[in-house]
Parts: structure tokens; sequence; C-alpha cells
């Protein structure tokens, strides 16, 4: 695919959502490029007309992979496809050997399905979790230092906040786990598409994304990087065929686990999400994700400002250096709130006490401020 003009902000004319909505949604769903509902389409037409195409389909995910890898920098060997960020924290939290005086760290400002995940690891192998405490929505670098210990054989960190786009310093934490022993393990749902991410310079171990949200995908599909040097060594607890060396060799009596990362596949992968990722991914290739995070920067300190002047008060780091796209802005009844803004055709986020602005770049700082400027009526309208 080919975007004739890169310029930022793209064309709204190119996301079929945007024809009856403003969406600023990008934390929850952003509006996919024209491409990727191209991307269903093709799937679509494998069954129409070819009834079906196992090695289409195959070199399709195989694709999605490698942009994946493109996107964070890793080897195609160092990633595994499967349907969602749950099932892949469960598969790694459930594969990793843990020795009986292991802790595991976890932050106040994860999802909540990481710290599920950990706690149902607690109940089952007694493995000691400890959650990171946030303050003011925000974890600085010196609770990492305090709160990683040479006990902890993993921390979890969001790489940008669910609540409030906080951003986490990946490369210093990864410091931090370095001189105690413990492996990192990022979820980048909120970051990926939005935000560069570089495995290899921010010595990060593990990572987990799907690409329902800065990614402009679709959910079902998630993607498991996972460093050679650690899969290798690795027994999935969580497999199936396509975790083999060759699924197609139908032999219910053999096991022989792929190379490095592929091993955590499972069963068939969701082709269709497959079509709908490689088409997402390579279009946040074309346009670049440096260009990306620079014209969001500029959106986010515009919602920043224009909403501390419209006398909001913002649950989100003050500094744009510190934060990712997303703005959290206090309201009372958020989720009705949302829904109020749904029907005056503004599509923003409810979370908690906040309702997230999340542009993505077929945004402008026009925008955020008409959402701004109907949230503060909505919100008169309510009081
Ligand atoms: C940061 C983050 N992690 C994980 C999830 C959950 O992902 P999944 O539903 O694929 O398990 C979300 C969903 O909103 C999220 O924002």
């Amino acid at each position: 695919m080919t975007i004739l003009n890169k310029q930022l902000p793209v064309n709204k004319a190119d996301f079929p959502s945007l024809n009856n909505q403003l969406m600023l949604s990008s934390c929850s769903q952003s509006a996919p490029p024209q491409a990727v509902f191209d991307g269903l389409q093709a799937y679509q037409e494998t069954l129409i007309n070819q009834g079906m195409n196992w090695t289409a389909w195959m070199e399709k995910v195989e694709s999605a992979k490698r942009k994946f890898a493109e996107l964070i920098n890793a080897d195609l060997e160092e990633i595994a496809v499967l349907s969602t960020v749950s099932d892949a924290i469960s598969s790694v939290i459930n594969t990793l050997p843990f020795d009986s005086d292991d802790e595991v760290v976890v932050t106040e400002l994860d999802f909540p399905c990481v710290g599920q995940v950990l706690q149902s690891l607690n109940l089952r192998e007694n493995v000691p979790v400890t959650f990171i405490p946030e303050t003011d929505h925000t974890i600085d670098s010196k609770s990492f230092e305090k709160y990683i210990t040479p006990k902890t054989k993993l921390i979890c960190v969001p790489h940008v906040s669910y609540y409030n786009g906080a951003l986490q310093d990946l490369a210093s934490i990864s410091r931090i786990a370095k001189e105690n022993g413990s492996l990192l393990f990022v979820d980048a749902y909120q970051s990926a598409g939005a935000v560069p991410i570089d495995v290899k310079e921010m010595g990060v171990d593990i990572l987990v994304t799907g690409i329902q949200k800065y990614l402009m995908g679709i959910p079902g599909i998630t993607f498991l990087y996972m460093k050679k040097e650690l899969s290798s060594q690795l027994t999935p607890a969580v497999t199936g065929w396509f975790g083999q060396s060759n699924p197609f060799a139908f032999d219910v009596k053999g096991v022989d686990y792929a190379d490095k990362t592929r091993r955590f596949n499972t069963g068939t992968p969701s082709i269709v999400n497959a079509y709908a990722a490689e088409q997402a991914l390579d279009y946040i290739l074309e346009v670049g994700i440096s260009e990306i995070e620079t014209y969001l920067k500029g959106l986010s300190s515009h919602a920043l400002t224009y909403a501390k002047a419209k006398g909001f008060t913002v649950m989100s780091p003050q500094d744009v250096e510190k934060k990712a796209p997303t703005t959290a802005i206090y309201v009372e009844n958020a989720n009705e709130v949302e829904e109020k803004m749904r029907a005056k055709g503004i599509i923003v986020s409810a979370r908690k006490d906040v309702i997230r602005v999340a542009p993505h770049i077929y945004n402008t700082e026009d925008d955020i401020t008409l959402a701004i400027d109907t949230l503060a009526e909505v919100v008169n309208e309510q009081s």
C-alpha cells in the first residue's frame, strides 16, 4: 500500500468510520484506515472465490508477524501470535519457572488482566506478588528502584497506562531489572502505534500487544514478543499444533517445539484478523512511528492545555514528555458522559472516573477543541 500524501494529519476520507462521527477513542478503538477494510474483504474473497487457501492464509499470518517484528525491532522468530493480551500474559506467566523464593512485581497502573493473571499464579503456586503503588496516577523510577529486588524474577509494567496515558521510561526500568536479575515484561497495548518501541535498545525481555488501539486494527489478534535467548529455553504451558516445528506433520505422539518464540503459538491463528493486522501495521509503518509520535505530542499538548483552560481536572501527567496521546479528564458518571458524547456524534472512552480523549493522526486540534467544548456542555447539563 502506498499513502500518496504522508502529510499529517492524514485525510479523514481514508477512514470510513469517520464519515458519521468524530473519533477520539484510540485508547479503546481507533478508526481503521480503508486498507484494513480492504484486508477483511480480501479474506472474504479467499473464502468465496477459492474455498480455502491455507498457503495464502499462512503467508498472511507470517507477513503480519514480520511487520510487527519490524515495528518493535525484533526478529521474526521472536514473535508468536495469539488471540488476546490476557491469553498471552497467561501463557508467559504459567510457563516461566519460579523458585521458592522468587517474587513477581507489577504496578497499580497495569491493566487489570495483568494483576489477575499474577494473582492466579499466587493462588496456585504461592509466588508472592507485590504491587508498586501509584502516586497521582504515575510511578517514578525511584519506586522501581525500591520495589525491584534480587528476589524479583519478573517485573510487569505497562509502557503506557490505559487510565491516563502515563508513559514509563522502559530503558531505565530495564536497567534496574537487569541489576537485580529480573526479567522485564511490558504490556504495550496502549503504546504500540503511538510511541516508538525498540525492544533491543530498551532492554525488554517480553512484550505483548493487540492491534485494536493505536495500531488502528480490530480485536482478536495479539502479538507476543519474547527474546529468543529466553524462549528457546522454555517449555510452553499453553501450547498446540502451531507451536510445533511443523504443524502439518500431524504426529499425535511427537512433540517437537518450534524454534524460539514460535513455540508459543497455539492453534489455528485468527486468519481474518491477520488480514486486518497486516494492513494496519503496514499503514503505521508507512506513515512512520516517529512522525506519528511527533504529531500526536502536539495534539496531546493541546488537549492538556485546553482541558485545563476549560476548568477540567486532568488526571494525566502534566508534562507532555511523560505521557502518550491519551488525556484523561475527570468527570462524574463517566460512563453516562461517554454515552451523551456519543449521542452528539463524538466518540470518547470512559474508564473509572475519567473520559479519555485519545486522538490519532486523522485528528486535528480543532477536533480536540470541539470534543472538550462538548464535554463541558454535557457536564454542565448534568449539574
Ligand atoms: C493496556 C491494556 N492491556 C490489556 C488489555 C486487555 O487486552 P485483551 O482484552 O486483549 O486481553 C487492554 C484492553 O483495553 C489494555 O488497555
